[in-house]
Order: C-alpha cells, then sequence, then structure tokens
C-alpha cells in the first residue's frame, strides 16, 4: 500500500501562525531513525507545488470514544509555519499556502540542511551551532547581519552563556576570506567582570585594574559629578564651586588658540588637574573676605560650607584603588593612547580586547563602563565622519567595525533610575540606539533578562535564549521576541547546557540548536569545594590579599 493512501496524518486545522495535524499512528508518521519531538520540523504540501515548513510546538493524545473494544487514539500537533519551498527556494513567512494542504509527514533532514545551506550564500555564512534535534546540521546565520544588530544572549545561571559568548567571538576572530598571514579586521571588546574570559582567548589583549589606565578628564560633566559629589545631598554649592574649578582648570592648562578658550565648558574634552580643583574647592571653604570694618575680614560665603566635599574629594584622590583613574599615570595618558590600548592598536594588536572589572570599586564601575563605552561609541561617530569628509565609500561607514560584549549586561543597564547606574545606562543606552549607524553593535549576556534595560533589550535584533527558569524573566523575554517562535519559547525551562532558541533577522530558520563547545573555554566558575574541603589545611597570605585588596 503507498503511503499517502494509509493517510496516517492529516491536517485538520489551518490558522496564520498555527497548523494543527491528526495523526493516526505516530508509528507509520515517525521517519526511521528520526526521533519527532517539540522542535522537529515538518513539511506540509498543497497541490501548487509549495511546501511548507512548519515546527512541531506541542503534542497531545486524543482518546475517542469508538464503539470498538479498544478506545482511539489519535495525535494531534500543532506546529509553527516558518516557511515555503517554492521552486526548491526557501522563503520566510508561511501564510501562501493553497487550502487544503494535501499531505504532511516529518521533513527529511536532507532537505532542512538544503534549507541551511542554501539560503545563505557561502561568505554570508557565520556558523556555531548545530541543530539541536540532529546534531550533523549546522545552523549558519547570515554574520552580517547578525554582527550589524545587537545580540542578547540570556539564560539563567550555569546555561551556557559565557561558552556561547567565547564560542561565538572565538569563530569571528578565527574567519578570513582568501588567504593571509596574521589577523584578520574583526574587533572586540569584552567586559569582563568575573575575570573569566582570558582562560578563553590566550592571545586576547588583557587590561585588568594593574594596567587599566583611564584620564579622569575624559569623564564627562555628569561622570564626573558622579565620582565627586555626594548626590544624595543635592548640594548646589558644591556643583557650582566644581563646575568652576573644572573650567577654570581646563582653560588655565589650554594652549590653543586664545579666541577657543572663551568658549571652554564644564563639558569640554580638555585636560585638567584634578588636583587644582581640590586647591579651589579648599580656598573657597576656608575663604575670609574684606569686612566693611576696616582692617578687618571675615568669613567668605562658602566658609566651612564645603568641609564635606572637601574631604570626600581628598578621600578619593588618596584612594589607591582609583588610580587607575585619578592617578599621574593615568592624566598623564594621552587620548590616542586611552583608544589605541581598548581597540587593541597598541604595539601588540588583537582583535579580542578583555577589560577585566573584577578589580574595580563597586562605587566607580559604572563611570569606568560609561567612559569606556562613550570612547568606544565616540570612535566610531567621529571615525565615519572622518571617512565621509575623505569622501570614502558611503555605504561602508566604517571598515574596523566593533563588537562590545557585556557579561551579566543587567549589573550596567538595569531597568531602573538607581543613580548609580545612571552613566552606564545612558552610555550604553545611546549606543543601543544609534550605535548601528556608527559600526559598533552590543552583545549582551544576562542572567536577569527581565532586569536589563528595555531601551536596550528592545534595540536587539538577534536572540540566543538558553535555559531559562524564573518565570518572571520568561515571560519578559517572551514579549520581547519576535512571535514567530510561537510556543517554542515554552521550551525555555527545558534545555540543556549550550541548547539554545536561536531568533532573528540573521537566522535562516528560528530553531533549536546546540551551540559548538567552545575552545579553549572561559575560566569555569565551579570550584572544586569537595576536593578542595578534603585536602590538608591550606595556608593563605593575608597579607599579599591585603594588597591586592588595596587596604592600608
Ligand atoms: N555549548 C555547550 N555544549 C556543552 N556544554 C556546555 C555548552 N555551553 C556550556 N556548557 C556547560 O555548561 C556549564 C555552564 O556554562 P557557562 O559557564 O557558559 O554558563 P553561564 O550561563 O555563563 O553561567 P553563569 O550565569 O553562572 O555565568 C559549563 O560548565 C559547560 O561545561
Ligand atoms: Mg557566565
Amino acid at each position: 500500500m503507498k503511503q499517502e493512501e494509509k493517510m496516517t496524518a492529516e491536517v485538520i486545522a489551518v490558522f496564520p501562525d498555527k497548523v494543527r495535524i491528526s495523526v493516526d499512528s505516530i508509528e507509520d508518521f515517525t521517519i526511521a531513525e528520526e526521533n519527532l519531538r517539540v522542535g522537529s520540523y515538518l513539511r506540509i504540501a498543497d497541490n501548487d507545488n509549495a511546501v511548507m515548513i512548519a515546527v512541531i510546538e506541542n503534542f497531545t493524545i486524543e482518546v475517542a470514544n469508538s464503539s470498538e473494544e479498544e478506545p482511539k487514539r489519535k495525535y494531534i500537533l500543532e506546529a509553527n509555519p516558518l516557511g515555503i519551498i517554492r521552486d526548491g527556494k526557501f522563503e520566510r513567512g508561511g501564510d501562501t499556502l493553497a487550502i487544503p494542504p494535501k499531505k504532511v509527514e516529518p521533513a527529511k533532514m536532507e532537505e532542512i540542511q538544503k534549507i541551511f545551506e542554501e539560503s545563505l550564500s557561502e561568505e554570508k555564512k557565520f556558523a556555531f551551532a548545530k541543530l539541536s534535534t540532529n546534531r550533523s546540521i549546522s545552523v549558519p546565520v547570515d554574520g552580517d547581519r547578525f554582527f550589524n544588530k545587537h545580540i542578547a544572549i540570556v539564560g539563567s545561571t550555569g546555561s551556557g552563556k559565557s561558552h556561547t559568548v567565547a564560542k561565538i567571538i572565538q569563530n569571528a576572530v578565527r574567519g578570513k576570506i582568501g588567504e593571509y598571514e596574521g589577523l584578520n579586521n574583526s574587533h572586540v571588546v569584552i567586559f569582563d567582570i568575573h575575570s573569566e574570559y582570558r582562560a578563553a582567548f590566550p592571545d586576547a589583549k588583557f587590561i585588568d585594574i594593574t594596567n587599566l589606565k583611564l584620564p579622569y578628564w575624559l569623564l564627562n560633566s555628569d561622570e564626573l559629578q558622579e565620582l565627586f559629589i555626594d548626590t544624595e545631598a543635592n548640594d548646589h554649592n558644591q556643583r557650582n564651586v566644581f563646575k568652576e574649578a573644572v573650567v577654570k582648570s581646563k582653560k588655565d592648562h589650554f594652549d590653543g588658540a586664545e579666541g577657543q578658550k572663551e568658549k571652554i565648558h564644564f563639558d569640554s574634552p580638555l585636560m585638567f588637574e584634578i588636583r587644582e580643583v581640590l586647591q579651589f574647592a579648599r580656598d573657597k571653604d576656608t575663604e575670609r573676605v574684606p569686612s566693611a570694618t576696616a582692617g578687618k575680614d571675615k568669613a567668605g560665603p562658602l566658609n566651612g560650607q564645603l568641609t564635606n566635599f572637601v574631604s570626600r574629594f581628598e578621600n578619593k584622590l588618596s584612594d589607591r584603588r582609583l588610580d587607575f583613574l585619578l592617578g599621574n599615570e593615568a592624566r598623564d595618558m594621552t587620548f590616542e593612547e586611552v583608544l589605541k590600548s581598548l581597540i587593541g592598536y597598541g604595539d601588540d594588536k588583537s582583535n579580542v580586547t578583555i577589560i577585566d572589572l573584577s578589580g574595580v570599586p563597586f562605587d566607580v564601575l559604572s563611570i569606568t563602563v560609561s567612559l569606556i563605552s562613550r570612547i568606544l561609541f565616540e570612535y566610531g561617530y567621529y571615525y565615519k565622519r572622518l571617512r565621509i569628509d575623505e569622501n570614502q565609500d558611503v555605504n561602508e561607514i566604517n571598515d574596523v567595525p566593533l563588537l562590545l560584549v557585556y557579561e551579566e549586561a543587567h549589573k550596567y543597564v538595569p531597568n531602573n533610575d538607581a543613580a548609580k547606574y545612571r552613566a552606564s545606562r545612558e552610555s550604553i543606552e545611546r549606543i543601543a540606539k544609534e550605535g548601528r549607524k556608527y559600526g559598533v553593535t552590543l552583545m549582551l549576556a544576562s542572567q536577569r533578562p527581565s532586569e536589563i534595560s528595555e531601551t536596550i533589550f528592545s534595540q536587539c535584533n538577534n536572540f540566543l535564549a538558553l535555559r531559562l527558569t524564573n518565570p518572571a524573566d520568561q515571560n519578559y523575554v517572551k514579549r520581547l521576541l519576535p512571535d514567530t517562535m510561537g510556543n517554542l519559547i515554552d521550551r525555555m525551562p527545558t534545555l540543556r547546557a549550550g541548547e539554545s532558541l536561536l531568533i532573528g533577522d540573521a537566522v535562516v530558520l528560528p530553531s533549536v540548536v546546540q551551540v559548538d563547545m567552545c575552545d579553549p573555554t572561559p575560566a569555569s566558575t565551579d570550584i572544586p569545594y569537595w576536593q578542595l574541603w578534603q585536602e590538608q589545611w591550606h595556608n593563605l597570605d593575608i597579607d599579599k590579599i591585603k594588597k591586592i585588596w588595596g587596604r592600608q
């Protein structure tokens, strides 16, 4: 008997976003060697030679009451249409199938493979994962589209985010068109909060608190105020004195044209002396002015008003942990040196720059991330201007585009207005909104997507959603993802390590994939407690710990 005559499966309902299929005998329906599961593909043909590819969303069993001895079981599959194969070519979208569809069967793996292989031209293909239901099928994305728009990688702790980030970047760094010696032209900056990534990128330029140098005078006025002014106190005197002193010092150190000097303001990106600003505040705090009584003087208008401000200021300047920002070496860095060090254009060229933030004191983490992000964004902005001025091909606005990777993104760009995150949130939100125009893309990894600024998350076009168990996070992600995945998103809590939904405009078919294992791996945070505890007592060098802690 021919299979068609047996009618093991039949489409019983067609909705714009869903097809319902009734299957009599699941054994006959399944193709040899392929297990049918949620996430498997079906092919549904109509009379016009079009074949719809749909992905199974859910599966139910109906037990029909019948007069026969054994109740009859029917299997109901609901599938989500992904696209149509017409004349051998796959197109996204599934609303063009003639009704009623004629035949439904599991898609053959060769057919799926062909879709992945043929939908993208060879030079666009960027692959880092295999199909979860069949690990022999590589699932490439359109590499240009993937990196051109912001990318979100979400998943609970241990779901595989760090490994996924590492794998994607390792493949990006290894890709080459043609044959040449040396580095390719990829440029990635990783903000690493847990010191994980050095192990995965041994050739990367590594910057941590011991060699990070960021001149305080590159901070903008908001960041400067966040650092030096007690924002809780909301003290206008502090602000005014600080601003006046910064502008004065910028003018005093300016050696450009005289006419330009008048235009210098609080935000002018110019060197100034932070110690002069402190002295200015001290002077105001102790100032005495002539009094009406001849020969006598009296307390100046701010005398004694700035004592707390001055002592806070002094504490910052003497805090060795802030030397990377406020020390003399940081002050003397030129802008070019800072930029070169951040994008791997120093003496040792590198594709990947790892900025290890683990030693940066928590109270300056936000402005540190903000400053670096802003410099990198502005690099994109001014580089584009330069290229346009020089009449370069304006279609290619930046031939040295950057990818900025934020691990634990909810820590820099939270979904709330807390003052202590304002600086980093503003800088990163600006990149989220405008970065694409200047060749600066974000990759955000987070275990708490619901705590990430929505402004940023909603600008992401490609998503890797790994296992996510917290319902608040699941709902948040669901809401922001394109609908095409339907109930597939409900699989989020059950995914294995490294297994992920791959969704977005760079993706040929929204798919459940297994991300390829990276090599080398990021430093695992799994500490073998039980092994360590069973060893003989370890000695601790408390003195060394004290030094790195920055305690006197
Ligand atoms: N693609 C993969 N294939 C197989 N195993 C993986 C894969 N990715 C991760 N794993 C395993 O899962 C574990 C956790 O991975 P990873 O450290 O990347 O998780 P994470 O999501 O970054 O966690 P955290 O939020 O705690 O940082 C690793 O020990 C690794 O062995
Ligand atoms: Mg991680």
